[in-house]
């Protein structure tokens, strides 16, 4: 690529944005303001002494100047830290040599090269931000990424800067650890003492201490080279016995990073240990992840099949972390993407290597569109790599990890295995030990392929979703495809990669020939580089079938007035399994507009007619034909209503309405076929923890979405057939009391509102919940579930049982005898809470705005104890620019209200930019 298309830092936009007094970060910071630090770091040596309530940090930093010369002033950053002593090479500094503030210290007239040596003292107990170091179940445990380390010392906490750090660790705890080897231990006086190494360079944000009574479980992996690792799997001692899944899981993941990217671990010991009170999911401190006790520890009374399938992919992604993210790490957080797209890319692809592949990719453009583009489609679109920021937390998002990942993929499909992974390899050697941009990336790819890529570039600098429309016609023997592509929100063409194929009437593939300069016969790809496009293929049989953006292979929406009966031809035929589920959610998604809005029409017939066909299919994937089953996703289904009526909006109560009629229409219809195939897959396989197999989850998933048919069933039956209630209910009953499979119970609870919904009888929510209730009441990781089955109930108390909780501080069983405790500053009960909210349409959008009321209410109070999980909330509102007018401006006017309160800057950033949709 040319040296003009990076972003090299520019002093023309530097110096306009002058920083503000406090420190050298301004408000808003910029791509363009990129500047290298001044120091070099040699070596980082830290002291802590743990105290739950103080706890000392002796910090020594080896520095020398990186150009030789310093300027008058050098910058640190630190938070809420309390500065006791602050020396340079052994000498306490008076005040005149140094300047604190409130977001970090000056240090006047560096000498070129020195230590620097800070002790300051931090309270990791009332640290409730779970950024930093802080307490949680009384385990110590840190997150730096991204900004965390500046509450644990004065330091340049920026990604750039890399050293390489020793940690000594003195506490009354039993377990000490940190990143790298463990070089010593023992006792100090009364303390436990342990001293920790690691030889890689590494940025602050990757730093880890954990500190606690913890229990663990040991492995071993022999790498390729055949270097023993030790392997670790920590918990608190209540979870003792969940560890065995991912201990195992991370075996795979090592060893599928060996074979299918060539990469091996590097250090003798990985541990990875789980913790009750996480913000997010996981963190891949160098050989020292720390997880969100949820997604790591596995119990197979416990938890579904679809926790387990995440647990795996998320232990793997973690891991994977350690080329894509550690040892190349990032020259800054604009390029966050480098590492997070580059690694849910890795991570997809493992799933897909161990599972079924079109299953597995059906479940990302699911998640994909779901989430990410209702992003993009909001006030919160951003590029890829976004140019500006006021709170880098704030762009954890689904178009930095999940488009960035489809970015990734476009360019494995042009490239090819081969190619990609000489890019890959190029990659890591040019950039191992540095802090890299994705020019870095890309140019690898052109270096190691010879070929120019900077066409490529504009997917990580365009926000929006692109939109393709395509026109299908006949000339004679040539089959002519017209595109053009839009894109709401950026005037940039892209260039699209469009995987094709044709079938004849009954399926039989037709032989693609085409001259088009941008038509890659071997791989089936036509490259859509231009606004407005034709594509002819030569020499095609009159009929013929297209299957277009096969796999998903360019992350668009598709405008295509395709025939119902040529979705139908896909829908059976179709030899791309992704391709052949899309044919079906694009006949549901038409049925059920065709509702919505009220139109006569055949759309239902159609659907139904392929829907019945999946119904007796004995050869399909279980896997995949049970996603078959599924229909889109309101949040897909509000974007496609808006996008046909962009000045009038969706009503999402509505569209809920239509759907539900569809599937309940479905159900009545096929009810036979449904039983029948509810019984002939009652009772596949029991979960066993550790080999999870594939048909046997496919089984259960099946079973369970013939389940929600019954249950839905009751939908077009409120006339009130009293039998049918009667017969639905001792099904739903059953599934849940009889089976001891996990996986089918929590199917049955995920159910119950629906059915008490459409019944008005309590009875059967009442016995599911309070034998739920006894199972998770001791179990803090699993209160989550029950939460979420309270807020997610669409019953007239809902909204006022939310604001008793939260008041309270208790849940209660259904007979109210027993209860639980609820804390908002546990992420993992607070986003149940409300994502239930979020999830439960008709209370969430209610007319009155009680839903967002009592939902920002909670934001708010949140806000004080943890705006980053404040912030997060926020992306729950990112339907608003689709919405009809009473919903619009009612939800707007409850954001502005929050606006208007004292909130913090991480909680504004996200409302303002919310409103902006
Ligand atoms: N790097 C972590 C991961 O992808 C996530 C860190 C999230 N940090 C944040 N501030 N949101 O696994
Ligand atoms: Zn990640």
């Amino acid at each position: 690529m040319s040296k003009a298309a990076k972003t090299k830092p520019s002093a023309k936009t530097a110096t306009k944005k002058s920083p503000t007094k406090s420190s050298p970060r301004p408000t808003v910071v910029r791509l363009a303001d990129y500047r290298p630090y001044p120091l070099a770091l040699d070596g980082v040596h830290l002291l802590f002494t743990l105290d739950a309530t103080r706890t000392l940090v002796d910090c020594t930093i080896d520095y020398h100047a990186n150009d030789g010369r310093l300027q008058k002033k050098t910058w640190l950053d630190g938070l809420n830290l309390e500065l006791l002593s602050v020396a340079v090479d052994g000498k306490i500094l008076d005040k005149k040599s140094y300047e604190k503030n409130d977001k970090g210290l000056w240090l006047f007239n560096l000498p070129p090269r020195g230590k620097i040596t800070t002790r300051v003292a931090i309270n990791p107990r009332d640290n409730r931000t779970l950024a930093g170091l802080y307490v949680a179940n009384d385990i110590f445990t840190t997150q730096c990424e991204a900004e965390g380390f500046r509450r644990i010392t004065f330091y340049p906490d920026r990604p750039d800067v890399m050293s390489i750090f020793t940690v000594e660790i003195l506490s009354d705890q039993p377990v000490l650890l940190s990143n790298g080897n463990l070089v010593e231990s023992g006792k100090r006086g009364a303390q436990n003492y342990a001293k920790w190494h690691d030889p890689f360079k590494k940025p602050c944000y990757l730093f880890a201490l954990v500190a606690g009574d913890l229990v663990d479980e040991t492995g071993e992996f022999v790498t390729m080279s055949g270097r023993k690792v030790t392997l670790k799997i920590w918990s608190e001692k209540q979870y003792a016995g969940r560890t065995g899944f991912a201990l195992s899981a991370l075996q795979r993941a090592m060893k599928w990073d060996e074979t299918r990217f060539g990469l091996e671990y590097d250090l003798d010991i990985f541990q990875i240990v789980g913790i009750s009170d996480f913000n997010f999911g996981a963190m891949e401190n160098k050989s020292l992840n720390i997880f969100n006790a949820r997604y790591l520890l596995l119990d197979k009374n416990i938890n579904s099949d679809r926790e387990y399938l995440g647990v795996d992919s998320i232990i793997a992604h973690e891991y994977f972390h350690n080329w894509s993210g550690d040892r190349v790490t990032l020259r800054d957080w604009f390029q966050l993407s480098l590492k997070e797209g580059l690694t849910v890319f890795r991570d997809q692809e493992y799933s897909m290597d161990n599972f079924d592949r079109a299953s597995e990719r059906l479940k990302q453009v699911q998640g994909l569109r779901g989430d990410q583009f209702a992003e993009d489609a909001s006030g919160l679109s951003h590029p890829v790599r976004p140019t500006t920021y006021k709170e880098i937390d704030n762009f954890y998002t689904g178009t930095v990890y999940e488009k960035g990942a489809e970015v990734i993929r476009m360019l494995h499909l042009i490239l090819g295995e081969e190619k990609f992974q000489r890019g890959i390899k190029h990659y890591i050697k040019q950039n191992d030990g540095r802090a890299a941009t994705i020019e870095d990336f890309i140019e690898s790819f052109e270096a190691a392929n010879d070929m120019t890529l900077d066409w490529f570039m504009p997917w990580y600098s365009t926000k929006g979703t692109p939109m393709v429309a395509v026109a299908q016609r006949h000339a004679g023997k040539d089959l002519i495809l017209d595109f053009s592509q839009s894109n709401n929100k950026a005037k940039n063409t892209l260039p699209i990669p469009l995987k094709i194929a044709l079938f004849d009437k009954n399926g039989a593939a037709i032989k693609l020939i085409s001259q088009h300069k941008h038509w890659h016969a071997d791989t089936a790809v036509f490259l859509l580089q231009a606004k407005k496009d034709k594509l002819v293929f030569s020499d095609v049989p009159a009929g013929a079938v297209v299957s277009l953006n096969r796999g998903f292979s360019a992350p668009i929406n598709l405008d295509f007035a395709q025939s119902a009966a040529d979705l139908a031809v896909l829908l059976r035929h179709d030899d791309d399994g992704f391709n052949r589920w899309e044919a079906g959610q694009v006949l549901a998604t038409r049925a059920i507009l065709a509702d919505y809005y009220q139109q006569n029409s055949d759309e239902f017939s159609s659907y139904r007619d392929g829907f019945a066909q999946l119904l007796t299919d004995q050869h399909t994937a279980p896997l995949s034909l049970a996603e078959n089953f599924s229909l889109p996703a309101l949040d897909e289904l509000l974007l496609a209503v808006a996008n046909q009526n962009k000045k009038t909006g969706a009503d999402p109560i509505k569209l809920l309405q239509a759907v539900r009629r569809v599937r309940g229409q479905l159900a009545s219809d096929q009810e036979e076929k449904i039983h029948a195939r509810y019984d002939a897959t009652k009772n596949v396989g029991a979960v066993d923890g550790r080999n999870l197999v594939p048909d046997d989850i496919g089984g259960r998933a099946i079973n369970n979405a013939m389940l929600q048919f019954i249950v839905n069933s009751l939908q077009n039956n409120k006339s009130g057939d009293k039998k049918n209630v009667a017969r639905v209910k001792e099904i739903l009953s059953n599934h849940y009391f009889k089976n001891d499979n996990i996986t089918l119970k929590k199917a049955a609870l995920s159910l119950i509102n629906r059915f008490s919904e459409l019944t008005g009888d309590e009875e059967l929510r009442d016995a599911m919940l309070s034998d739920y209730f006894d199972k998770i009441k001791k179990d803090e990781l699993l209160f989550g579930d029950y939460i979420r089955l309270l807020s997610g109930y669409d019953a007239p108390h809902t909204l006022g049982v939310i604001e008793q909780i939260v008041a309270t501080k208790k849940i209660f069983n259904p007979s109210g005898t027993e209860s639980i405790d609820f804390r908002l500053d546990k992420p993992n009960e607070l986003y149940p809470l409300l994502g239930g909210l979020a999830g439960n349409i008709p209370q969430f959008f209610r007319a009155d705005g009680k839903g967002y009321e009592v939902f920002l209410a909670v934001v708010k109070m949140v806000d004080g104890i943890n705006h980053h999980t404040a912030a997060r909330l926020v992306n729950m509102f990112n339907s608003l620019p689709q919405l009809s007018a009473p919903y619009k401006s009612t939800m707007k006017k409850h954001l502005q209200k929050l606006l208007k309160q004292k909130i913090s800057v991480q909680l504004t950033e996200m409302v303002e930019r919310t409103l902006q949709g």
